[in-house]
């Protein structure tokens, strides 16, 4: 598939200093790791992740919650980059500077070379307790249930934020920095409906950025955004960095 885009939109891309990519689950579809908000099939087909990602389905059934987490653990253990998050990692060759937002818990911008992630969820391969939010390590875990802390023998969760949690004000604060600071904002591969995630393309135009969706479907931020790009991110962005870099 040929993407063209519009000279305007790569003048003033081939300028910017700061390029910050916010990215959902979307852009982990090509790997193998499923959406939220699509269908989903197999085993889980009858559960909605987003009643599963809350602290009170964990309160209600911990063991339910545990195994939907364990089995998007194995999903994502054999999931790798896409070429959507290498494109993106190599943005870095291009710009003097690129912030990763990611509502992704998988790693996979990381493990693509990306160096400036912030991670708003949180990420799936670490283990808090329940009760104090401390870090867990992982270590002897019983098949089907939740381990408990070593500590105060609570339950022990997985390391992401759900549903009804507020994200840490460390993360919340550079996110917002980076998108007050940066020239070109992209918004790839997320519904665009899950705050405060989805407040941050709106600020950083505010602040004068120019954002760029990349999703197949349209979403609430597209009639706000400059520019609308529609497709796969993993067909877009290496299309987009090859405009960049060929002269
Ligand atoms: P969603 O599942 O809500 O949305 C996925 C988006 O990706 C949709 O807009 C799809 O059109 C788009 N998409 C699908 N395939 C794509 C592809 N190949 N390339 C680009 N885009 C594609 O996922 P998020 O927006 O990430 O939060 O969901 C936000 C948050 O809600 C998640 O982080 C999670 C969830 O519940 C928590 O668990 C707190």
């Amino acid at each position: 598939m040929s993407v063209s885009f519009p000279l305007w939109f790569l003048e003033r891309l081939r300028r910017a200093h700061h390029v910050v990519a916010l990215t959902g689950a979307g852009i982990s579809a090509e790997s193998g790791v499923p959406t939220f908000r699509e269908a989903q099939t197999g085993l889980w087909a009858r559960y909605d992740p987003t009643e599963l990602a809350t602290p009170e389905a964990f309160l209600r059934d911990p063991a339910l919650v545990w195994r939907w987490y364990a089995w998007r653990r194995g999903l994502i253990a054999q999931a790798s980059p896409n070429p959507g998050h290498r494109a993106l990692a190599g943005f870095e060759d291009v710009f003097p500077k690129v912030t990763v937002l990611t509502q992704n818990v998988d790693g996979l911008h990381t493990q693509a070379g990306s160096t400036r992630v912030v991670e708003l969820h949180g990420n799936i391969h670490r283990n808090l307790c329940f009760r104090e939010g401390a870090p867990v390590p992982p270590g002897a875990e019983r098949p089907g249930e939740p381990p408990t802390c070593p500590r105060c023998g609570d339950y022990v969760r997985p390391g992401v934020v759900w549903f009804g949690e507020m994200l840490p004000t460390a993360v919340l604060q550079a996110a917002h920095q980076a998108a007050a600071e940066c020239e070109v904002f992209f918004s790839i591969g997320t519904s665009s409906v899950v705050e405060p995630a989805a407040s941050l393309p709106l600020f950083a135009r505010d602040k004068g950025a120019l954002v760029v969706e990349i999703n197949p479907a349209a979403t609430p931020l597209t009639p706000h955004a400059d520019l609308s790009l529609r497709g796969p991110a993993g067909h877009i962005l290496p299309a987009l960095l090859a405009a960049l870099t060929t002269p």
